[in-house]
């Protein structure tokens, strides 16, 4: 969602902030702009992408060494010229940028109304920033005690910045509820909504906890205080992320890049946790609490998206392997629906972001509650491993790619660990078993190498279905989230409708769609209840339905019937969601391209949903 960037330092910081606000286009929006502060306070913004603001600005002398910059994401008023960030103040001489949602700026506009300030745009950020200005008039107090002020009568999340024209030599920067990271450069600060626009210049970073209020002077140390004006020690981090990370690395689209990453970051969300032939699983992040999840009354898994159905996922290798019941919630509902929690119970929060708005509600819902708090996430130091009690990180790397592709497998290969751990504590799979499943995880990477290599079978389906309308996607067992995440990858980026059903759940409604133009994909591997989703696709298959199935290297049953197939390697029946996942990002990605969509940032669509 919204994109902050701030700059301040002795170089010139249009280059710096448009730079900046190219690497979070990733995050989705629908404007952009800068403000840029040398003897006058300058805004320039655009509806649409940077490049479009770029162009606007082309030719232009844009002097200054301390700037603010932002991609918008509407909330408050259409995506136009006038709502997009920064905004002024009504004298002009402050300006803000702001990600988030002030819940009660219609009263706080009231007020200001009547106290004779007018309003341009239809937004709450320019509430925010004429408020500021009035407690700085009218109590003549400096500018981040004006900030302090206005913030301690918001309600609502933000995370902004505030350029001033009387102070030329400082940015105010603050959050609570969506996140903020300062760069520490040798005599430069960056300011960004995450890590991406600052990893090039530093790696010594600070992310604001909610509620602080940064300070951030040229040539002098950083300064946080607390909206209730208590000082805070400022804690430097260092970014595990590199600059390489970040670049397409000669692929077209970040997508394409992620889905091939994924040997890579299955073996990375693996390493040093994983000793198959010693027959250890070792996630050090939750050590402590494992005795705390080997007792609990139950799990419950919530998160939003592709995460709530690597959650899905979740939920059947924990009650298969380790016998602890698992309900999986969309944080979304959960956070409504007065759910029953105690702390008997343990919360596993899974997000790529770390930063998604829903699953961190859910998450503070129950900690009230007294319930343990544990995480899977793949952004360091984003707000959801802050929150959480322990975690372990899935180290998938950043993924740009609005539709998530080598964070789900991360998530899956994690969860697959921690189930394993606890059947090996608790004892419920035999010692055999178990070191032939660790084995199987040891050299999965491997297999997904080998099928990351040849995706000409893909490609040519891609090309038969391309103009379809519709698609289906059928799966059961371990495989019922699988076609859920097939789906929703289809209709992310290509924009054609696609439902994921459990296989047999098919004749219960949406068999009344099937025909000769319903493209009917059935995840089909060897293992598990194979004879029965044999069944389901002959039921397709009497009804003209065309399948395309994906099944293990060597089948031959599923291939007389099918009209194409997809093979993945054979591997044990827990580890098929990995694998068969990866040729569904693939079919996703090639019809997309094929319909000349964005796949990058498809429409209306954000990497981190910071609202909700
Ligand atoms: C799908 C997708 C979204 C996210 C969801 C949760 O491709 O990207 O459905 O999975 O918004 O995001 P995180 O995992 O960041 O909490």
């Amino acid at each position: 969602m919204c994109g902050i960037v701030a700059y301040i330092g002795p170089k010139q910081a249009y280059p710096i902030l448009i730079k900046g606000l190219q690497r979070l286009e990733y995050r989705g929006y629908d404007s952009a702009g800068v403000a840029l502060l040398n003897d006058e306070l300058r805004l320039f913004k655009t509806k649409g992408k940077v490049s479009k603001l770029k162009e606007f600005l082309n030719g232009q002398h844009l002097p200054g060494t301390i700037g603010i910059a932002h991609t918008r994401w509407a909330t408050h008023g259409e995506p136009n010229q006038i709502n997009a960030h920064p905004h002024f103040s009504q004298s002009k001489s402050l300006a803000i940028i702001h990600n988030g949602i002030i819940e009660n700026y219609a009263l706080i506009k009231e007020e200001l109304i009547k106290r004779g300030y007018k309003f341009e745009s239809d937004t709450d950020t320019e509430v925010l920033v004429n408020l500021i200005e009035d407690i700085r008039n009218n109590e003549g107090v400096l500018l981040d005690e004006a900030v302090r002020l206005a913030l301690n009568q918001v309600v609502g999340a933000y995370a902004i910045v505030v350029l001033s024209k009387d102070h030329p030599n400082t940015l105010i920067a603050a959050r609570k509820g969506s996140p903020l990271v300062i760069g520490i450069g040798k005599d430069d600060y960056h300011v960004a909504s995450d890590a991406t626009p600052i990893i090039e210049y530093t790696k010594d970073v600070v992310y604001l906890e909610d509620e602080e209020v940064a300070i951030i002077t040229r040539n002098q140390e950083l300064k946080i205080k607390s909206i209730k004006n208590k000082d805070k020690t400022p804690y430097i981090q260092q970014l595990e992320w590199n600059l390489a990370e970040l670049e397409k690395g000669g692929y077209e689209h970040f997508m394409l890049k992620e889905i091939n990453e994924q040997a890579r970051s299955i073996r990375d969300s693996m390493r040093g946790r994983l000793k198959a032939r010693e027959g250890i699983v070792a996630l050090g992040g939750v050590k402590e609490y494992e005795q705390k999840i080997l007792k609990a009354n139950r799990i419950i898994i919530v998160a939003c998206g592709t995460s709530w159905h690597a959650g899905l996922v979740g939920e059947y290798l924990f009650e298969d392997l380790a016998r602890i019941p698992v309900e999986v919630e969309y944080a979304s509902e959960f956070r409504y629906r007065n759910p029953i929690i105690n702390e008997n119970d343990v919360i596993i929060a899974i997000s790529q972001s770390g930063e998604t708005a829903d699953t961190l509600a859910a998450i503070e819902l129950a900690k009230k509650k007294g319930a343990t708090i544990l995480g899977i996430c793949n952004v360091v130091g984003s707000s959801i491993p802050r929150a959480t009690h322990a975690g372990s990180y899935t180290h998938a790397g950043p993924e740009i790619g609005v539709a998530s592709t080598k964070a789900f497998t991360a998530q899956v290969t994690i969860l697959t660990l921690m189930a394993l751990r606890m059947a090996q504590m608790k004892g419920t799979i035999p010692r055999t078993r178990f070191m032939h499943l660790l084995h199987s995880l040891d050299i999965l990477p491997d297999k997904v190498e080998e099928m990351l290599e040849d995706d000409s079978v893909v490609r040519l389906i891609a090309e038969e279905f391309k103009d379809a309308g519709n698609f289906l996607y059928l799966g059961r067992g371990y495989n019922f989230p699988v076609a859920l995440e097939g789906a929703l990858k289809l209709k992310e980026i290509s924009y054609i409708h696609a439902e994921g059903y459990p296989a047999a759940e098919m004749k219960h409604g949406p068999i009344a769609l099937i025909d000769e133009n319903m493209p009917v994909v059935v995840i089909s591997p060897y293992v598990g209840i194979y004879d029965k989703v044999v069944s389901n696709i002959r039921e397709v298959k009497a009804r003209n339905g065309k399948v395309i199935a994906i099944v293990t290297k060597g089948d031959t049953t599923v291939k007389d019937i099918a009209d194409y197939v997809i093979e993945i390697p054979k591997t044990e029946e827990i580890l098929v969601p990995i694998l068969a996942t990866i040729p569904l990002q693939k079919l996703a990605y090639y019809i997309a391209i094929l319909r000349g969509c964005n796949v990058d940032q498809p429409r209306n669509l954000a990497k981190s949903v910071t609202v909700e």
